[in-house]
């Protein structure tokens, strides 16, 4: 590959090319691989004409700078055709914020899935609530029943697919549908899939944000959030950005942009053994249930199915009834999982929750406790050794 610059005569490539490909200018960038990470505040401009009219390339580094240029061409490559532009934050849940503040105003109404990631909910529940922006959580398995709960003020419908702890699978197209009659935009949480696995901007969702911290970074080492936005939703986002001076940091820019490079790879092995882990699990006598939207027996897996092209690392089970005490006994067990409440690096990972601390539209009953795994890209009979050896002490406890 020589060159690829991002011009709207590039042929339409399949998304793990332009994983590898998009958001390079060999030329500009010297004949090297790879961007300049550019550390910029003020851009210098050759007249004073030019300063006065801010004709440039780039005017000011919280605007933009090659580097982060850059990462929005891979990135919008990889959100696929509906993609108008992508917006760089420093966190997911900065991206997340960011878009509410963008659609939602005093006297709106907003529909959250109530899986929702929490930070979520708690930024409804706040800083929306005091600018008076009424939030009703939903069952994320409504559909099209949302429409029930549209009312003529509701401007948003956010999503999560699948929710980060109890991974039930949402019917988006159903839920845009219903949204889309009554004028309200469709926001989708897409970090566990992302876009490589699920296009959710081609499945009529307007925003789809990715905690980039995630699987987009790879590596455990970066805070970062990106907001993609269809050509209606676009300009309410760039303003927004524009308005909070909301940014990203250099570096992080750019590892997330080389975390880009290799998503294809990692996440496939990631859905690859994260499947056969939750298989193996489906069989153990302390696992009473697994909750994976690509097994079969989940009740997501058809819209899975049918909505995305894979699964990443992260799943929950439900463990047999135990004392929360016989649960710690095995989580302080495991040599290779470690407890984090990130996700999406490279390393397995092992956390008890409880979604019955938040719920407000659905019950929370698994029938025993809980934990979410991250099936990272370790070999997955170690991994399973490790789990092996965690059961027998919980089976003790
Ligand atoms: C589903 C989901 N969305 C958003 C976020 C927030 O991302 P960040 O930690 O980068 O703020 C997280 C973080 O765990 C998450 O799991």
């Amino acid at each position: 590959m020589k060159s690829s610059k991002d011009d709207e005569q590039s042929p339409r490539l399949e998304p793990e090319t332009a994983l590898v490909t998009r958001g390079r200018d060999t030329e500009a960038q010297k004949g090297f691989v790879n961007p300049p990470v550019v550390h910029g505040s003020t851009v210098l401009y050759p007249t004073a004409a030019d300063l006065h009219a801010h004709r440039g390339e780039f005017q000011y580094g919280r605007h933009g700078t090659p580097t982060t240029r850059a990462l929005q061409d891979a990135l919008k490559a990889l959100e696929g055709p509906q993609c108008a532009g992508v917006g760089l934050a420093p966190s997911g849940l900065a991206a997340i914020s960011t878009t509410l503040l963008a659609v939602l105003k005093a006297g709106d109404h907003v529909l959250v899935c109530d899986n929702a990631y929490r930070p979520t909910r708690n930024f409804c529940n706040g800083l929306l609530s005091r600018y008076g922006v009424e939030t009703t959580f939903y069952d994320p398995f409504i559909g099209a029943g949302i429409a029930a709960l549209i009312k003529p003020n509701t401007r948003a419908v956010v999503t999560e697919a699948p929710g980060s702890q109890s991974f039930e699978m949402p019917d988006i197209p159903a839920i845009a549908a219903a949204a889309h009659a009554h004028g309200a935009l469709v926001i989708d949480d897409n970090t566990w899939a992302t876009p490589l696995f699920h296009r959710s901007l081609d499945q009529g969702v307007d925003i789809s944000i990715q905690a980039a911290t995630k699987y987009i970074g790879g590596h455990s080492d970066i805070m970062f959030g990106t907001i993609s936005a269809n050509a209606k939703a676009w300009p309410v986002i760039a303003e927004t950005i524009r308005l909070l001076g909301v940014c990203a940091g250099p570096d992080d820019v750019y590892l997330a942009l080389r975390g880009l490079r290799t998503l294809a790879v990692r996440l496939n092995q990631h859905h690859r053994s994260g499947l056969e882990m939750a298989r193996w699990l489906a069989t153990r006598p302390e696992v009473s249930r697994v909750l994976h939207p690509g097994l079969q027996s989940d009740p997501g897996h058809a819209i899975w199915k049918r909505d995305f092209t894979g699964a990443s690392g992260l799943f929950s089970i439900v463990l047999k009834p135990a004392p929360q005490k016989a649960v710690d006994a095995m989580l302080d067990s495991l040599k290779l999982f470690g407890m984090g409440f990130s996700w999406g690096g490279f390393e397995s990972l092992a956390v008890p929750f409880d979604c019955s601390e938040y719920r407000t539209a659905t019950t929370w009953a698994p029938g025993g406790p809980t934990v979410r795994l991250h099936i990272g890209l370790e070999n997955v009979d170690d991994l399973k050794a490790d789990l092996d050896r965690g059961f027998a002490v919980f089976n003790a406890a």
